[in-house]
């Protein structure tokens, strides 16, 4: 059975990603094995973690062998990633601007769409397989509690560097709590502490630890960056992993990342090698596919993911998957913000323009004639029109809100359920039953 092969394939490909990566290493030892080291742990303190791993896997398979009008969210929409940035830090240079996070963004928007300028530099025989794996990123507009943010959340800690254990992600332990990982991409800057660049939690782990991380120095392209990792490369491959995408040579000595049309390679490349770099399992004189955003070449020598790499990704957001929720994340529109933002002290309140949520109150529901429409803030609603739709979809009645207290009879309808839709900045919407 063709689904009992994958089965056995990816548990076997995941023993082998755990225990393969330290012995087959030798440069950069540290780097590599600190990722491994964090798939080990996590799998140790969490035995439900592979069995939620292989279901992701189950779901990614099931998708893609789906009759294609199933297979991806509505056909190759454009999905929006809102972004949280939690920047950790102890000395000021840790501390990184709001250029260098936008800058970060801006490299997203680029390689998500194969927008970027060196697409140039994928080989001729490579290009035919590259994909626009339509994602766009935006620092989130709305924080969690529905006020105006940045997206980008500062903190000062007393951690002189992080590992990769997840201690970024609580502020309990020098770091800062993620926001609805259902919502939000979270993405933890901090020191690393050792050559690592940035690590990844791939979907199906818990929620608060879900997310992205990267070290400071390896962050967009403006700022004190690390040379050789300064075009913003390491979050495009950790968001990749995020996405349920893998290394590109399978972590393993031939291995196989789960996608067709990325040609099987040895080991990952450093640096940047000449075109083409074959190795023994290479299937043609094309040699590896080095740069892949997925292999572990320098920032300026990758360039490309492939369709199969994109198809994989958006699998996670069709229904039943792991990502399914951001299709209705709306944090990227700051209209839908009410009230102005927390300062990074964590203080309450600041500026003038903050506004408490103001919750519209539809009620009695049932009733079998009048409802009232209230709300505590006159503007909230005053001005804006109430339409009521029947199960149908059809418009059945429409009224203009006068004031904060409204009171309308719906004796005329026929009874049943009704959708009242109130266009305020937040678009409430209710169901509500006519006796
Ligand atoms: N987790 C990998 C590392 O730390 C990321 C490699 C990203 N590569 C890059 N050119 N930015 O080594
Ligand atoms: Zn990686
Ligand atoms: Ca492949």
């Amino acid at each position: 059975m063709p689904f009992n092969r994958h089965k056995q394939r990816t548990v076997k490909l995941f023993v082998s990603l755990l225990f393969f990566y330290c012995i087959i290493i030798t440069a950069n030892a540290q780097r590599v094995c600190a990722v491994a080291e964090y798939s080990k742990k996590q799998l140790q303190s969490n035995p439900t973690l592979a069995a939620a791993y292989q279901a992701v896997e189950d779901h990614i398979y099931n998708t893609l062998h789906a009759p294609s009008a199933s297979r991806d969210t509505a056909a190759n929409e454009l999905i929006m990633i809102p972004v949280v940035v939690h920047i950790l830090y102890k000395s000021s240079d840790q501390n990184i601007s709001d250029a260098q996070v936008k800058s970060q963004i801006d490299v997203l928007n680029k390689d998500y769409r194969r927008l970027n300028a060196d697409t140039v530099n994928t080989p001729a025989v490579f290009k035919t397989f590259a994909g626009d794996v339509h994602i766009k990123f935006c620092l989130a507009q709305v924080d969690p509690d529905s006020r105006r943010t940045n997206g980008i959340v500062r903190r000062h800690t007393n951690s002189d560097y992080f590992e990769a254990d997840d201690a970024m992600k609580y502020s309990a332990q020098g770091g800062d709590n993620a926001w609805d990982s259902k919502k939000y991409l979270n993405i933890w800057i901090c020191n690393l502490g050792s050559r690592l660049l940035g690590y990844a939690a791939p979907p199906g782990g818990p929620a608060e630890r879900d997310g992205v991380t990267i070290n400071f120095d390896a962050f967009g392209t403006v700022g004190n960056l690390r040379p050789v990792f300064n075009k913003g490369r390491t979050a495009t491959h950790e968001i990749a992993h995020w996405l349920g995408v893998k290394h590109i040579w399978g972590d393993d000595n031939c291995g196989d990342d789960g996608v067709d049309d990325t040609p099987k390679q040895q080991y990952y490349n450093y640096y940047c090698p000449a075109f083409p770099h074959v190795s023994p399992c290479s299937p043609n004189g094309n040699g590896d596919m080095f740069m892949n955003f997925m292999d572990f070449t320098d920032d300026a020598c990758m360039n490309e993911f492939t369709n199969g790499q994109k198809r994989r990704m958006r699998a996670l957001f069709a229904t039943g998957g792991p990502r399914n929720s951001f299709l209705s994340a709306s944090a990227c529109d700051s209209s839908q913000a009410q009230g102005g933002p927390i300062g990074d002290d964590g203080s309450a309140d600041k500026g003038t323009d903050v506004k408490p949520v103001d919750p519209v109150k539809v009620y009695p529901n049932p009733t079998a004639d009048m409802i009232s429409i209230t709300c505590k803030t006159a503007e909230t609603i005053v001005g804006k029109t109430l339409n009521v739709y029947n199960m149908m979809g059809t418009l059945v009645l429409t009224q203009q809100l006068k004031t904060a207290e409204n009171k309308i009879s719906l004796r005329q309808l026929p009874q049943g359920a009704y959708i009242i839709r109130i266009d305020t900045d937040k678009k409430t919407a209710v169901t509500i039953v006519r006796l």
